[in-house]
This record gives C-alpha cells, structure tokens and sequence, in this order.
C-alpha cells in the first residue's frame, strides 16, 4: 500500500515568559492509503495537539508532515479536520452547517449541496435537512459533523476523539456506523481515541502514547477480522496488552 501520510520526528512544546511545556516528543506515524489509524493515549498527552500541528493550525518546533509526497507542514487545507468540540453552528439548518466545510474550502456551494443531500440516508440525517442542532441527537450531531469533514473531499480525515461524549449505547453504534462509511466512501482514518476497546474494535493499526510528552510507545498493527467482538479471545488478549502498555 503506498504511503499517504507521513509525520516525521515531530517535536512541540508551548512557551511561555518564563515557562515551558513540552508536549510531543518525535512522534513517527505512518498511514497508508484506505487505512483506519488510531492514536490513543492519556488526557493531556498532545493528542489534539498533534492534530492541530496536522491540520496546520500550528507549527511544530521540529518535525515534517508529508502528505503523498509533499511536505505540509505548517500548511491548512490539506487534512480533513474534525476537532474535539467541533460545534454546529445553532442558528444554521443541518444542510447548511455540513457544507460549512466546502464554503470554507471555497468549493462549489451547490455542487457540495446536491452531494450532501444524497449522503444523508447514508449518514442517517435523512429528513432532517432543515433541523437545526438542538432538534438532533448527540449522535446525529455526530455524524453532521463527520459529513462535513467528508464533504471537503481531503485525502485523509482526521477526527479527535468524536465518540467521546456519546452514552455507551449511542457510542457503539456509531462504531459500527464508521465503519460502514469508512469501507463504502474509501476514506483514509486517523482517530483519536482515549478508549483501548474503541481503538481495537476500529483500528488496522494503533500508536500508543505515552503521559506527557506525548511520545510514540509502541505501533500495534490489530489483524483482528472484523467484523470486532469484543468477547473473542484474541481481542481480550490484545486488550489486555494495550492496558499493560498504557498503565506503564
Ligand atoms: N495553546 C496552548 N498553550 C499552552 N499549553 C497548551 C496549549 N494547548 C494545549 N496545551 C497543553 O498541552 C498539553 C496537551 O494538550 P492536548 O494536546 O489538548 O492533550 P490531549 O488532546 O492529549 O488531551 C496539555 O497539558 C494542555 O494543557
Ligand atoms: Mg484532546
């Protein structure tokens, strides 16, 4: 598989006068074309800080991001980008807040239009196109959002931790749910998660982190068939070595 994203020896720290926070120390994460990457590790470990640094909404102190080929770092409008509290605009109808993205990318406004609305039986917002977000569960919030972060047409999406609000119910089915989107629609995944079982039911290939600064402790490639139970032996052992790797 040829390789789509490469981070390489990535550094951050914030500054301040008369302080300093390191926060990600030479972070290498590899993604190929068509795969679901993961990255899990404590709060506060630099996870949404590397985003931000991939998203190009900051730079990092040391380090390059090269997308199929061509360094980006520093640069916006490459990654598809779903933050952590990436909000729906209240006063906007759900068609208009997913084709924010594309407005904002400059795209055609109503060629992005017609495709949303033909995505949305596909993301379960159909009927729904003039709710705005206080009619609309967390879960279909959800989902709005992740149908704006695909409607920019990116080469990769990131998406920071976008379950992680969710009740458990609510939370599995979305699993499912990306998954589906994710082999039908060919998209490349990075995901932040700070949920072992999450990572394992999603995920080709998982990076740990560790406790500030964040830095890479172990690649793990998960080669569980999917579809993922998390009641299958091999799942539990592989669950119980990430535990392990994450307590440490
Ligand atoms: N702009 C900033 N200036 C200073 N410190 C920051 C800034 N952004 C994040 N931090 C700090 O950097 C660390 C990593 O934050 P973050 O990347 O949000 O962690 P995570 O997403 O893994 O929970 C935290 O200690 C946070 O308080
Ligand atoms: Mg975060």
């Amino acid at each position: 598989m040829p390789r789509k994203l490469v981070i390489e020896g990535l550094d951050q720290d914030y500054t301040w006068e008369g302080g300093k926070l390191s926060v990600l120390r030479n972070i290498n994460i590899e993604v190929s074309r068509g795969e679901f990457v993961c990255i899990i590790g404590p709060s506060g470990c630099g996870k949404s800080t590397l985003f931000n640094i991939l998203a190009g909404l900051e730079e990092p102190l040391r380090g390059k991001i090269i997308l199929s080929g061509m360094e980006i770092t520093g640069k916006r409008g490459y990654i598809a980008y779903m933050p952590q509290r990436d909000l729906l605009f209240p006063w906007r109808t759900l068609i208009e807040n997913v084709i924010l993205g594309a407005e904002v990318s400059g795209n055609n406004i109503e060629k992005t239009r017609q495709e949303a609305v033909k995505l949305l039986p596909l993301f379960g917002l159909d009927g729904f196109e003039k709710a705005r977000p206080s009619e609309l569960s967390g879960g279909m919030r959800q989902r709005a959002a992740l149908l704006r972060t695909v409607l920019t047409h990116r080469e990769i999406m990131a998406l920071d931790e976008p379950f992680g609000a969710l009740d458990a119910l609510t939370r599995n089915q979305m699993q499912e749910w990306i998954l589906k989107i994710w082999s039908r629609l060919e998209l490349t995944i990075l995901f932040v998660t700070h949920d072992i079982e999450e990572a394992l039911l999603l995920a080709d290939k998982i990076y740990i982190l560790s406790s500030r600064p964040g830095k890479i402790q172990e690649r793990v490639e998960v080669k569980l068939q999917r579809p993922r139970q998390e009641v299958n032996p091999d799942f539990i052992e592989m669950k119980a070595h990430l535990l392990d790797i994450l307590g440490n």
